[in-house]
């Protein structure tokens, strides 16, 4: 029996968070054993919003160091860097043709970047979504892991995989969200009613994957709770319950046992206790990324060896969309 098909990306624009490391890549590392995965770092993406050159380059290296410093294995996924695999845009463009502009701008994550930088209002902002769908049918995949944030642009995949086939014949897989669980969504540690992202302006509100032990012990001691003072899991106590997620998440405890664990205790036990737990956890994966980072020798050939294995496999999908468009097959 033929596995599943995943596909996800991360944009290499800047240091990774533990959001991103426990709501997505270390749940990708748990697929890779039961799923046929491709995890790209998506670089013509992150060029929707303006990039300095030389911070790219490091942010994209930095980006494949932690993939594999977190445990994604070149052996068992497909590994690349998404600019180096070109059929993405060849893909791209056909199905730029089918697109509306009706429905692309109705996209959340466009007007709000929108109505935020109306002075470089760029077409690629616009068509990033047909890109992200391109990313993903180009695979004929069945799973996309993705958060909240990417499930509109999720939806246009699939129904341009719809009409594609409705126009044309069979041809795509119409790809279904892998929605994580609650847990996975990783808050704020300032404000617990927005998404953790290191592109806040304050710096505790965040923990970065390679922040040094003192800094996220300090970070946690920080993080927001409430008056209230029992620990418990609940909406009214949500940089709580926020906490109780991630630690829930890093020991594989459920939250009634944590809470159990607590109980008669203050925040102060709990929160030094989340700390050492945090810093415990990224330890290793800071470690690993530091020894892979120097060896530049070793990142070209896993992203080297990811695109030749990731152009081998959209080849056939890429020429039969070609082919079936009107496209004159090429003969060399
Ligand atoms: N847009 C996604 C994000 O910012 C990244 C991404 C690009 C992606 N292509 C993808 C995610 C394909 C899943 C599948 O999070």
């Amino acid at each position: 029996m033929s596995k599943g098909v995943v596909f996800s990306g991360v944009q290499p624009t800047g240091e990774l968070t533990i959001g991103n490391y426990i709501g997505a890549i270390k749940h990708w590392v748990d697929l890779q054993d039961d799923y046929d995965c491709n995890f790209s770092i998506v670089d013509l993406h992150a060029i929707t919003v303006p990039q300095i050159p030389a911070n790219l380059r490091k942010n994209t290296l930095e980006v494949l160091a932690l993939y594999l410093a977190a445990g994604l294995d070149p052996e068992k996924s497909t590994i690349f860097i998404q600019s180096h695999v070109t059929e993405h845009l060849e893909l791209s463009w056909i199905l730029s043709s089918m697109s509306y502009m009706g429905q692309l701008s109705r996209m959340t994550q466009y007007k709000d970047k929108a109505s935020k930088s109306d002075e470089n209002l760029n077409a690629a902002l616009f068509t990033y979504p047909v890109l992200m769908a391109s990313d993903i049918l180009l695979y004929g995949t069945n799973f996309v892991p993705v958060g909240d944030d990417q499930k509109q642009h999720l939806e246009l995949a699939r129904d341009l995989a719809e009409r594609f086939n409705n126009r044309y014949s069979q041809t795509f897989v119409v790809p279904e969200p892998l929605i994580q669980e609650e847990g996975a969504r990783i808050m704020s540690l300032q404000d617990p009613t927005v998404k953790m992202s290191k592109s806040d302006d304050n710096v505790n509100s965040y923990i970065l994957l390679l922040d040094d032990r003192a800094t996220i012990i300090r970070k946690i001691k920080r993080a927001v709770t409430d008056s209230i003072g029992v620990v418990s899991y609940n909406d009214e106590q949500a940089g709580l319950k926020n906490l109780i997620n991630i630690y829930s998440v890093l020991t594989n405890k459920t939250v009634d046992e944590i809470v159990k664990k607590y109980e008669g205790k203050g925040y102060g036990d709990f929160k030094g206790d989340l700390a050492e737990i945090v810093a415990d956890s990224l330890e290793p994966i800071r470690n690993k990324y530091e020894e892979l980072i120097k060896d530049k020798d070793y990142l070209e050939k896993v992203y080297s060896e990811g695109a030749e294995k990731a152009k081998r496999k959209t080849k056939k999908m890429l020429s039969k969309v070609q082919r079936k468009v009107g496209f004159i097959q090429k003969k060399y």
